[in-house]
C-alpha cells in the first residue's frame, strides 16, 4: 500500500526482487554482493543509471563523476541506484563514423533495460550520437527514463579570442591551406583546442541534441547549456536522480513524453537555435521508434515560420556557456512560446506550457525575442528534384546568399580518397562556378561520415575563393558551414541518381524553390544506372554487414529498419509467479 493507503502501482522490478523462492533468492543475493545492505523488492525503485563513460569520448570523461552525484539523488529519494555501462561513441575517434555505430549502442541500451530490473533509467551522454542513441534505446525499452547531458566543455581562448571546437577548426584550417597562419600556429592550436572535459561548446550536434532534449520534455528544464565542469551540473546531476525515483513511482514513460507535439516542439527550438542539420536525422529516427512517420516536410514547414533567436556559433558569435548565462534554453523555450505546443508532458511531471510560464525573459542578445531575431526565418531548407528525389538538406542560414540559386557544371569525386587525392591538384578541371559532388558517403556507400563540407579546392583558397555549392550523400558537422547540400536521397550506393552524374553535367541548385536536378534527361539517367557496375560489398561479415544490410536511408532516420514502431512490442514487465520454483529459462 502507498502511504495514503491506496494500493501503490508493482513496480517492475518487483517481478525479479519480490519472490520468496529459489529465482528471487538469487537475484536479490546479486544486488546485495555489489555491496547493498537495504531489502529490495518492498517497493524500493531501482534506478539504473546507464553511463556512455569511456576514455576514448573525452567529451564524456565526467561522467563516473555526474553518475555519483546521480546515486546521491536516487538515494535521498529512497530509491536503489544501479550504474551500468553500454558502448560509447566518441565522435572524433570513431572510424569510419560513430554515426554508423549510433544504431548499435541504441540496441546496447535498450535490451540493457529490458533485460534488467529497472524501474527507471537515467541516461548520462554527451557527445554527438550518444545522445540520440540512449534517446531512441529508452523510448524503445520504454521503461521511465530521463537524460542528463554532459554540459558544454570550457572555451580555449587564443589569438585574442574564446574559440569553438567545431567552427573554429574549420576556419583556422582554410587559414593554414591559403597561407595566412602557419604549421606551428596550427600546431599550438592544438595543444590549446580543448581545455577541459564536455561536449563541443557551439551550437553543434551535440548542444544541438542537448537543448532539443529539454525541448522534448526529457530532462529537467535548464540542463542543457550547464557547462560541464561547473558544480552546478553535479547538483542536476543529483537533482535528476531524485526525480528518477519518482518518475519510476509515476510511471511515467517516454512513450507518453514523446508524442508529435513533442518533436514539433523540439523542431521548432532546432530552427530558433540554428542547430545542426544532423539533428534532423536523429529527430526522423526517433519519432519512428514511436511509430510517428515524420517527414522532412515537417521540417521545412516550420523552418518556414520560425525565425533564428539564438545568438551562439556557428549561426552566431556566442558560445553555449553564453546561452547559459541568457537563461537556457527554458529562456529560449519562454521567447518561442506562440509557436510551441504548451500541452506536450516533460519528465519533470509539468507540461511544457506549465515551465515556460515560470520562466523569465531571456537577455535579448544571446536569445533573441521573435520580435528581434536574428535571422528572420530559420536555415533549414529541404531541396527535392531530378538528383534528390526523396530529398536533401541544407542549412540555407549557413551558406552564402549569392550561391542559394545556382547552376554549374559537376566535378565528381568517387570517394574520400579520391577527393583527398584530386582536390587540390592544380590540373583538377574546376572553376569557382562548378558544382562539387561527392559520392558513395551515405549510409550503405560509407556509413554517412561528416564529410559533406567538401574542401575548396587550395588554389581557389589562396584567390579569396571562400564557397562553392559541394553536394554530397554524407552529413556535415553542425559547427559547419558553406553552401553545402547534405543528406542526398536515395544514395548513390543505394541506387539514386547521385550515381549516374558525369564531369560536366550542369546541376541546378534552387533553394528558394526547394530544386536540386541535374539539366540532363531522365532516359539517359536510367540508362547510366542501368549500366553502372554493381559496388562491391563494403562489408562482409560483423555489424558492418548488418548495418548495410538494414540501414535505412536519411528521410527516414538511418535507423534499422527491423526497429522501427517499438509499440509493436509490450512493455518489458515480467508476469506475477512466473518462475515460482524454477531458475531460468524465461
Ligand atoms: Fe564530442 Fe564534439 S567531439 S561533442
Amino acid at each position: 500500500m502507498s502511504e495514503n493507503g491506496t494500493p501503490r502501482t508493482r513496480l517492475r522490478s518487483e517481478s525479479w526482487l519480490a519472490g520468496q523462492d529459489v529465482p528471487g533468492f538469487l537475484h536479490r543475493a546479486s544486488l546485495r554482493a555489489t555491496g547493498f545492505a537495504t531489502p529490495f523488492g518492498e517497493g524500493r525503485p531501482v534506478v539504473g543509471i546507464c553511463n556512455s563513460w569511456s576514455e576514448a569520448v573525452n567529451c564524456n570523461l565526467h561522467f563516473r563523476g555526474l553518475a555519483a552525484a546521480v546515486k546521491r539523488g536516487v538515494l535521498a529519494a529512497g530509491g536503489v541506484p544501479i550504474e551500468f555501462p553500454t558502448i560509447s561513441l566518441g565522435e572524433n575517434l570513431m572510424k569510419p563514423t560513430a554515426m554508423m555505430f549510433r544504431n548499435l549502442m541504441a540496441m546496447d541500451v535498450e535490451e540493457s533495460i529490458r533485460a534488467n530490473p529497472f524501474d527507471a533509467v537515467v541516461l548520462i551522454s554527451g557527445c554527438d550520437k550518444t545522445i540520440p542513441a540512449q534517446l531512441m534505446g529508452a523510448v524503445s525499452a520504454d521503461v521511465p527514463a530521463i537524460l542528463l547531458t554532459g554540459g558544454p566543455s570550457e572555451p580555449a581562448r587564443h589569438f585574442g579570442r574564446d574559440l569553438s571546437v567545431g567552427t573554429d577548426l574549420w576556419r583556422y584550417t582554410d587559414d593554414l591551406r591559403a597561407g595566412r597562419i602557419t604549421m606551428q600556429d596550427y600546431h599550438e592550436l592544438e595543444a590549446a583546442w580543448i581545455p577541459t572535459t564536455g561536449h563541443c561548446n557551439e551550437m553543434g550536434t551535440a548542444s544541438t541534441m542537448a537543448c532539443l532534449v529539454e525541448a522534448l520534455g526529457m530532462t529537467l528544464p535548464g540542463s542543457a547549456s550547464i557547462p560541464a565542469v561547473y558544480a552546478r551540473r553535479a547538483a542536476r546531476a543529483e537533482e535528476i536522480g531524485e526525480r528518477a525515483v519518482a518518475l519510476a513511482l509515476e510511471d511515467l514513460r517516454p512513450s507518453t513524453i514523446l508524442t508529435p507535439d513533442a518533436f514539433h516542439n523540439a523542431i521548432t527550438t532546432l530552427i530558433a537555435l540554428g542547430g545542426s542539420t544532423n539533428a534532423v536525422i536523429h529527430l526522423l529516427a526517433l519519432a519512428r521508434r514511436v511509430g510517428y512517420e515524420l517527414q522532412l516536410d515537417a521540417f521545412q514547414a516550420v523552418a518556414g515560420q520560425t525565425p533564428v533567436l539564438v545568438d551562439v556559433r556557428p549561426a552566431g558569435e556566442h558560445l553555449l556557456v553564453d546561452l547559459d548565462r541568457a537563461g537556457g534554453v527554458p529562456a529560449l523555450l519562454h521567447a518561442l512560446a506562440p509557436l510551441l505546443r504548451a500541452d506536450a508532458m516533460t519528465v519533470s511531471g509539468k507540461r511544457l506550457g506549465e515551465l515556460v510560464a515560470l520562466t523569465p525573459d531571456g537577455d535579448g542578445r544571446v536569445i533573441r525575442s521573435l520580435d528581434t531575431p536574428l535571422k528572420p526565418v530559420g536555415g533549414l531548407r529541404v531541396v527535392r528534384g531530378t538528383l534528390s528525389p526523396d530529398g536533401a538538406i541544407i542549412k540555407a542560414s549557413a551558406a552564402s546568399p549569392e550561391l542559394l540559386t545556382h547552376t554549374g557544371p559537376a566535378i565528381v569525386f568517387e570517394s574520400i580518397d579520391d577527393l583527398a587525392a584530386r582536390i587540390d591538384d592544380p590540373d583538377l578541371a574546376a572553376t569557382p562556378d562548378s558544382v562539387l559532388v561527392l559520392r558513395n558517403a551515405g549510409p550503405i556507400g560509407g556509413g554517412m561520415p561528416e564529410w559533406g563540407m567538401l574542401p575548396i579546392p587550395q588554389r581557389f583558397l589562396r584567390a579569396g575563393v571562400h564557397d562553392m555549392v559541394r553536394i554530397s550523400d554524407a552529413r556535415m558537422s553542425g559547427t559547419a558551414s558553406g553552401t553545402c547540400v547534405v543528406h542526398v536521397a536515395p544514395e548513390a550506393a543505394a541506387g539514386g541518381p547521385l550515381a549516374a552524374v558525369r564531369d560536366g553535367d550542369l546541376v541546378t541548385l534552387d533553394v528558394p524553390d526547394g530544386r536540386l536536378d541535374i539539366e540532363v534527361a531522365p532516359e539517359e539517367l536510367a540508362r547510366r544506372l542501368d549500366q553502372r557496375p554493381c559496388a562491391p560489398a563494403r562489408y562482409s561479415r560483423g555489424y558492418g554487414a548488418l548495418y548495410a544490410a538494414h540501414v535505412t536511408q536519411a528521410h527516414e532516420g538511418c535507423d534499422f529498419d527491423f526497429l522501427a514502431d517499438s509499440r509493436a512490442e509490450p512493455p518489458p514487465r515480467l508476469p506475477d509467479g512466473l518462475f515460482s520454483g524454477w531458475i531460468g529459462g524465461w
